[in-house]
Formats: structure tokens, C-alpha cells, sequence
């Protein structure tokens, strides 16, 4: 049996807390696309973890999987390993030897590439985690994987290829003094290899590297539960999302079967859980036609019923819509519905987990973009372009506001102690997606969830 958490807007949607509630009935937890740009937050026994790479139910005792379609930091999993197991705890963490490594080049050329493209407002406004050029690299048919840090032979050969070509790169096409403007030892064969070759020992010694596939195939075979994490959203999927302001993976749950060796049949039989957030934040560049603080500027005092900008703060504070990896203040937006409507084509959800309805609690009245206008024509869902998407002017429908109310209170007893009006908005995003709700988070802790179903 398999689950699969697929954030369905443009991530942090808070799949964390889900992973959390539903990861206690799994055995493994796989991670299967991104790498350490995926920021989380794990509150265990009332100490907290900030992971990025590290699947959060290894924080619980269960066996996290990096998949070969992650791209690995080793610095960032080792650093992280590290301070959990200053921590006491020993998380058993294996990662696919067909996982892409990401060596210190890409991260500065993920940089590089992001100052080059804001000239032209084309930065997608990266983590700065090399993610982008790592994905290149790998598609490139020149990138490093787990399995070559265990063989010094073909580490050696793979640096020797590629990293001249970097260094051509950076030299010859964006003119920076190796050296000089950046680290040296970031484009030095010798030292990379000594220090990947290390990384490789340690993964060896820790009997970390698995061939994904048929490591999840056995466990399957043994009876074991497993949990497939995407990490961001379908927003920001590199074939389903807002090209070219994406991350260069596949969120999708399709990206699930790709990304670990688990065939999409099997993963087709188990459960896909769509994560929404109750309204929309964004860390990146980009449109957003739900925005708000930049759709009509509505304020009180020309007419408006509430003060967009205000708004915006106000739930970006009481969210804590700041980016985890980054710190970055988050955009914000009402929900928007035709990005749903999409995301549970492509993801074929069998159930929702609709967060932060909290947040949202103590407005007078919540609005959500339920369709679109462009060239005249309603669309119910997103347009395969960006350039349309930023065309597309947002229909709103607007729901009476909900009280802030005791919501561990609420947590401890069922659905319905949510609010009436927040039942109302709920159901409609329910009904518009012809997809059940599963769970309905309503406050930070994992204890703060209303589970209406188990899908495991
Ligand atoms: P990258 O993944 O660092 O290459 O960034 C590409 C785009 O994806 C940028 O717009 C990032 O802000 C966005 N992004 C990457 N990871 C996350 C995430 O975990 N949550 C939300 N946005 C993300």
C-alpha cells in the first residue's frame, strides 16, 4: 500500500504537518524529486528539527529514502545528519545510487545564472541551491551520481569531463575570474574528487546507497507501508507548472514512479493526497492572478470592503509566510481554483488535505478566485502558457468570514466543530474538485489536524 503527498499550488502548502500525521502509519518515507530546497519544520516531542533534505519521518524512526529522481547535497545531508544525531538520534537514511549530486559548482552557477536572467525579469527567484543546474547536468547525460562517489575510477573520469566545461562556463561566458571571484576549490578536479570520494566513504561505512527500486520493491514485497513526499507544488512542476518561473523537477505524483523505481502501477493503486492551502503564498517571481496587494487595490477608502495590502500582512504574519529555506516574505493570494482544477487532473488526488483554514479565521469575508477571464472566455482551469496565465484575469466568488475559535479545541473533536462558514468554503472547494477532504489542518502542531480519513 503507498500514499503519495503532492503539494497542489506552488509548495509550502504545509505538507509537512500531513507527512507527520498520516507518516506515523507508514514504514518508509520516500522523497523522489528536488533536493535541499525543500525546507521543513519537525516538531517531535517538543523539540524542532529544520531538515531540507532529510525526509521528516526519519526524525520518527522511520526509514527515509532519498530517490534517484532527488538531487543530493551530501554536505547538506551530512550536516543534517549530524546535528540529528547530536541530538540523540541515529535516523536511518538511504539514498538511491542513481540520485544526482550536487557539487559546490552548480550552486554558484545556479546564482550566476539567476543575476544574468533579472536584467530580463526572467529570474525564477531560486533557492540558490543549484537545483536547476544539477537537473541540467543530469539531463546532459555529465552528471555525478551517488553510485560514482563509491567508485573513485568513475568519479575521477566524470570530474575530468565536466569540470572544464564548467570552468569554460563561468570564464568564457559570464566573464568571472575563477579564483579571484569565486571559490577555486569549487571547480578544482583534485580537490572535488578527494572530498566526493570521502563523501562516498561515509555513505559506504553508513551503508547508506540503495538501488531505490528494488530496496521499496522488497519492502512492498514484505508488507510494509510506504509514503512517496513530493516536495513544492504542481505550480512549480517543471512540465505543469508556471514555466520558466518552476523548479526543474516533477512535484506531480507521476514524478513519484519516475523518481524512485516503483512502478506507476502499483503507485496508481494506492492513494494520491492532494495539500492545499487554504489561499495562496509564493516565495518566487512570476504572475499570480490571484494576488493580493496587486489585483485591484481595493481599500476602504476607494470603495473596498478590506485593504488589500493590509491583508496581505496580516495573513502573511499569522501564516508565518516567510520562506523557510530563505527567510524570504512570501507573496500572497486568495485560493485559486483553476490552479486546483489542474492539479488534480494531473495529479489524479483520491483525497485532499485543505491547511491553514486558521489563518484565514477572523476576516470579515474570504474571497477565492473560482474561475478566469481571458480575451473574453471564462477558463476553469490554468492556460498552458505562463504569458496567458499572466493574461488571465481572476473571477471571484466571496465567502462570509469565520471567527478564530479554540482549534486544538476543534482538532480534538471532529469536522464538525469547524466553523459553520468555514464548512461552507471547504465543501465548495471539495465539490469543485469532485475530490473527498481528508484532513483539514487548522494549526501549526500536527495535533492541530482534523482527520476525517486515514488513507493508509
Ligand atoms: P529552485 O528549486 O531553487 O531551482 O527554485 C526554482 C523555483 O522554485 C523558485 O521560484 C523557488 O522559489 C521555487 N521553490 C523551490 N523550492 C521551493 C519550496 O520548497 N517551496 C516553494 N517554492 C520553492
Amino acid at each position: 500500500m503507498t500514499v503519495t503527498i503532492v503539494g497542489s499550488q506552488l509548495g509550502d502548502e504545509g505538507k509537512g504537518g500531513i507527512v507527520d500525521v498520516y507518516g506515523d502509519a507508514v514504514d518508509v518515507v520516500v522523497r523522489y524529486q528536488g533536493g535541499d530546497n525543500a525546507g521543513h519544520t519537525v516538531v517531535s516531542e517538543g523539540d524542532e528539527y529544520k531538515l531540507s533534505l532529510v525526509p521528516s519521518g526519519a526524525v520518527r524512526g522511520k526509514i527515509g529514502v532519498l530517490g534517484n529522481g532527488c538531487v543530493v547535497n551530501p554536505n547538506t545531508l551530512f550536516e543534517e545528519l549530524d546535528v540529528l544525531s547530536e541530538r540523540e538520534l541515529s535516523p536511518d537514511v538511504r539514498v538511491a545510487e542513481r540520485a544526482h549530486v550536487i557539487l559546490p559548482y552548480h550552486r554558484i552557477i545556479d546564482g550566476m545564472e539567476e543575476d544574468v536572467k533579472s536584467d530580463d525579469n526572467l529570474a525564477a527567484g531560486t533557492t540558490g541551491r543549484g537545483i536547476g543546474p544539477t537537473y541540467e547536468d543530469k539531463a546532459g547525460r555529465r552528471g555525478v551520481r551517488i553510485g560514482d562517489l563509491l567508485d573513485p575510477e568513475t568519479l575521477r573520469e566524470r570530474l575530468e569531463y565536466v569540470v572544464p566545461q564548467k570552468r569554460a562556463l563561468v570564464e568564457d561566458v559570464y566573464g568571472i575570474e575563477i579564483g579571484e571571484d569565486v571559490d577555486g576549490d569549487a571547480f578544482d578536479v583534485d580537490t572535488l574528487f578527494e572530498t566526493y570520494l570521502a563523501f562516498g566513504e561515509r555513505i559506504e561505512r553508513e551503508e547508506m546507497a540503495v538501488n531505490c527500486g528494488e530496496f521499496l520493491q522488497a519492502r512492498l514485497d514484505a508488507g510494509d507501508e510506504i509514503m512517496f513526499e513530493g516536495a513544492q507544488g504542481t505550480s512549480i512542476d517543471i512540465d505543469h507548472g508556471i514555466y520558466p518561473y518552476v523548479t526543474s523537477s516533477n512535484p506531480t505524483a507521476g514524478g513519484a514512479a519516475v523518481g524512485t523505481g516503483v512502478g506507476p502501477t502499483v503507485i496508481g493503486q494506492g492513494e494520491v493526497v492532494g495539500i492545499v492551502k487554504a489561499y495562496l503564498s509564493r516565495v518566487g517571481t512570476g504572475p499570480l492572478p490571484t494576488e493580493l496587494g496587486s489585483v485591484d487595490g481595493q481599500t476602504p477608502e476607494n470603495g473596498g470592503r478590506q485593504d488589500e495590502s493590509e491583508l496581505a500582512t496580516y495573513i502573511r504574519d499569522k501564516g508565518g509566510e516567510y520562506g523557510t529555506v530563505t527567510g524570504r516574505p512570501r507573496r500572497v493570494g486568495w485560493l485559486d481554483m483553476p490552479m486546483l482544477r489542474h492539479a488534480t487532473r494531473a495529479n489524479g488526488f483520491t483525497g485532499l488535505a485543505i491547511n491553514h483554514i486558521d489563518v484565514l479565521a477572523g476576516l470579515d469575508e474570504v474571497r477565492v478566485g473560482h474561475s478566469y477571464t481571458l480575451d473574453g472566455e471564462e477558463l476553469l482551469s490554468m492556460p498552458a502558457t505562463t504569458e496567458k496565465w499572466d493574461d488571465c484575469e481572476a473571477e471571484f466568488r466571496t465567502f462570509d468570514g469565520w471567527d478564530d475559535v479554540d482549534w486544538a479545541a476543534v482538532a480534538a473533536e471532529d469536522y464538525d466543530a469547524v466553523p459553520e462558514n468555514a464548512r461552507t468554503y471547504l465543501e465548495y472547494i471539495a465539490e469543485e474538485l469532485e475530490t473527498p477532504i481528508y484532513a483539514i489542518g487548522v494549526g501549526p502542531g500536527r495535533e492541530e489536524t482534523v482527520i476525517v480519513e486515514s488513507p493508509i
